[in-house]
């Protein structure tokens, strides 16, 4: 047999996706790395009008992509990605398509690579969300959309879903606008993000669209065990932006002092060594005693879904109760963001 095996992850040396720089029309969106402030400014401020036009019904919002097609091509699980980029784009009036019965009853069944199956969805759709396990998966998609769009003389775009281990730009973009819709700006905020922080994208995508935001005496606090710590490379490109980083294992000593706790699912499916799983599944548990001796105004978010890392189902419901946990509302805040940013990406 001839080895055909290409690493995506190669994908993120050789293409450089392109900054949205105030004009999000067409763009593929892989990397938080592409937003700007003004950048995020502009998705918020969108995504806020949205949301007030949605709780209102004003009908003009199905203007917005009418004649669109989305396709979701979801390589992994999902829940409230795959759904809210559906709901986004039937509210802005455009449709969706998925294969049948899920991926795995596509032609990936048949051993079609990535670099082909992109090819054939973008022949179909103007949009399409993207998860799947490599990292890297979205740049190479996004370089074969390129070529694709050079022969249809029409440019179907790709939007990161989650790529492995790497990123999830679209969901730090929601929890970004969610703690700056609790607590006005990011500036001057002392931030925990707690958990599997080595294998949790949406930690990585966020503490870079933290930096990306230009937040100013904005404190970051990582706190997880030794074996899962956050990359070093996004800890190294945090300091060189001036950031005080802290990363600690000890949650008590900063609990007390945190006005946004991201609470974070330790990523069991990305564990080789279910020993190595174990050995951490249950070092950081929110609880509501814990809950207890966080500061008042604190706000308590967490990507879901959600185990044990936040105790029984009886303290979900104790927490779920509790006005600082504000993970329902980042979720559908999820889909008023993702209207935005694909209306945006559709040329609004
Ligand atoms: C996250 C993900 O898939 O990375 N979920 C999500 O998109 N809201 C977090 C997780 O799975 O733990």
């Amino acid at each position: 047999m001839i080895a055909t095996a290409r690493l995506s992850q190669e994908y993120t040396n050789s293409y450089l996706p392109a900054k949205i720089h105030g004009d999000f029309a067409g763009k593929h969106i892989v990397t938080v790395d592409q937003f700007a402030r003004a950048d995020l400014q502009v998705l918020f401020d969108s995504a806020h009008d949205l949301r007030d036009r949605v709780r209102i019904g004003d009908p003009t919002v199905r203007d917005l992509c009418a004649g669109k097609v989305m396709a979701t091509l979801f390589y992994e699980a999902s829940t409230r990605t795959d759904m809210s980029f559906q709901a986004a784009m039937q509210r802005l009036g455009g449709d969706t398509i998925a294969t049948s019965g899920g991926v795995q009853f596509s032609s990936v069944y048949k051993g079609e690579n990535l670099a082909d199956t992109i090819r054939a969805v973008g022949c179909y759709a103007d949009i399409i969300v993207l998860r799947h396990p490599e990292v890297g998966s979205s740049y190479e998609a996004a370089y074969y959309l390129d070529r694709l769009g050079e022969r249809l003389g029409r440019q179907p775009v790709v939007v990161s879903g989650g790529d492995g281990i790497g990123e999830h730009p679209t969901q730090a973009l929601l929890d970004l606008f969610t703690i700056v819709d609790f607590k006005g700006d990011v500036n001057h905020l002392h931030v925990a993000m707690v958990g599997d922080l080595r294998n949790g994208r949406t930690v990585h995508s966020l503490a870079k669209l933290i930096a990306q935001y230009e937040a100013y005496h904005t404190s970051l606090y990582f706190v997880s065990p030794p074996t899962l710590s956050l990359p070093e490379s996004i800890v190294n490109s945090l300091r060189a932006r001036g950031f005080t980083v802290y990363e600690t294992d000890n949650l008590q000593e900063i609990l007390g002092i945190c006005d946004v706790i991201y609470w974070t699912r330790i990523q069991q499916e990305r564990f080789a060594d279910p020993a190595e799983y174990a050995a951490i599944a249950d070092d950081f548990i929110m609880t509501p005693t814990l809950l207890a001796q966080a500061k008042s105004d604190a706000i308590l978010m967490h990507p879901l879904p959600r185990r044990h890392e936040m105790g029984t189902p009886a303290d979900h419901d104790i927490l779920d109760a509790d006005p600082r946990s504000i993970y329902f509302r980042q979720m559908e805040n999820g889909m008023f963001v993702r209207m935005a940013l694909v209306s945006k990406v559709l040329g609004e």
